[in-house]
């Protein structure tokens, strides 16, 4: 008598292999991830100046990806990012697309600039402080996007003002500003005086969660 069995063993085998292999892959992609991150830089940094680096742990994949979507596709200024930290978001840059001779990473951290250095040789990586933004980049260049990790809701106050003034110099009308804040509840968008804010987007998988906002320099 032919004995059946529910299931053809040799189809549950195969998908267990390739179940096993999606998984392996999935793992090594976030050891890849998490190496890149550089942690133990980023506490090193935080527990030296936790105002100024703003969060404990740098920014995941997630957020970055959806930061980076946020940049309109086309145009030639430059997209130049602040608080570049150990590269999260950066990479995410770079894997949007935006060419390295338009991406500009402004970093006031000695350790964390030299770190985004190394990780990125052919990007330019200037050491500086945001609120002089204008004398950080070439001079009559034309910015397109700003995309910014910079803690401004945990800098003292006259430094954040300080830093949107430089934004507003520098983004002519229309120019699109990116900013992440782990202010999650106000939908209505954190005010930034000459920008507009034109959505924002919840992302969970962070530490701790956070909020894109997306603005438009005004007129
Ligand atoms: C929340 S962390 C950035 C996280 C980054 N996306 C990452 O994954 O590593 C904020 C960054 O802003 C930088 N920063 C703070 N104030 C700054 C300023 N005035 N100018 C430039 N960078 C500044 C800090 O050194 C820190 O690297």
């Amino acid at each position: 008598m032919a004995w059946h069995t529910p299931f053809d063993i040799s189809s549950v085998v195969g998908w267990m292999m390739t179940a096993g292999a999606r998984c392996r892959s999935v793992m090594g992609r976030q050891v890849v991830e998490w190496r890149a991150a550089s942690p133990g830089l980023f506490l090193r940094e935080w527990l030296a100046r936790p105002g100024t680096v703003g969060a404990v742990w740098p920014s995941s994949s997630g957020l970055a990806r959806r930061m980076a979507a946020c940049v309109p596709r086309g145009g030639a200024g430059l997209v130049v990012e602040l608080g570049g930290g150990t590269g999260a978001v950066t990479a995410a840059l770079q894997a949007r697309g935006i060419a390295s001779q338009r991406l500009w990473v402004v970093e006031r951290s000695p350790a964390f600039a030299h770190h985004l250095r190394r990780r990125f040789p052919t990007l330019n990586v200037v050491q500086g402080d945001a609120a002089r933004l204008a004398e950080r980049l070439p001079r009559g260049a034309t910015v397109d996007v700003i995309v910014s990790s910079l803690p401004l809701l945990s800098l003292p106050a006259a430094e954040a003002d300080a830093i949107v003034a430089a934004w507003r110099r520098v983004l002519p009308p229309g120019g699109t500003l990116i900013q992440f804040s782990y202010a999650l509840r106000d939908r209505a968008g954190v005010p930034f005086e000459g920008f507009v804010q034109q959505g924002s987007h919840l992302i969970w998988y962070n530490m701790p969660p956070a909020r894109v906002r997306v603005y438009v320099r005004g007129d």
